[in-house]
């Protein structure tokens, strides 16, 4: 966990605090790290009710950006949530995030809302994404 917390320190000018992160470990929502050569390298946290999903986090270790550890854990995700009976995945992310937009974009999210001045440090606002998970890649 203390690394997941220097990740999010270094990614984040909001970042989570470790008893975020602690209080979602144990209330035992979907939560992937991912390890490159033994290093924590990234983690994507989500949480679902029903047939509904939100991503609740993402990060990957600057120093592991761009070499697909960001796209493989949301499609793992993806894939966990399908199984779990989700139709449906929200998230929201800073309007100026071009990396993360771009990211969701090519895994089939789209714009359905917007929350004004949501995030601070600074203020911003939040676009809402939206993807559906085909039904063929559910097993419930
Ligand atoms: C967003 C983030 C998770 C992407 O992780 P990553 O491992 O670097 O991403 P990937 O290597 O899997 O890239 C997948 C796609 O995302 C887009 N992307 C990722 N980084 C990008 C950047 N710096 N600029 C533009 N597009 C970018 C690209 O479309 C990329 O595909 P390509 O490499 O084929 O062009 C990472 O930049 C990060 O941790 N950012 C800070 C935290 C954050 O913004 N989290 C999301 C909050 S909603």
């Amino acid at each position: 966990m203390p690394a997941v917390c220097a990740i999010e320190g270094t990614v984040f000018s909001d970042p989570w605090s470790a008893r975020d992160f602690r209080e979602c470990s144990a209330s035992g929502v979907p939560f992937l790290i991912a390890e490159e050569d033994g290093v924590v390298a990234g983690y994507a946290v989500a949480h679902h009710a029903a047939d509904e999903a939100e991503i609740l986090n993402l990060g990957v270790a600057l120093a592991h950006q761009r070499r697909g550890l960001g796209r493989a854990l949301v499609e793992r995700l993806m894939a966990l949530l399908a199984d779990r009976g989700v139709h449906a995945v929200y998230l929201e992310v800073r309007e100026s995030n071009a990396a993360a937009r771009r990211l969701y974009q090519q895994l089939g999210f789209r714009t359905v809302g917007r929350r004004p001045a949501y995030y601070r440090h600074p203020v911003e606002d939040a676009v809402i994404l939206r993807t559906a998970i085909a039904a063929e890649t559910r097993r419930a």
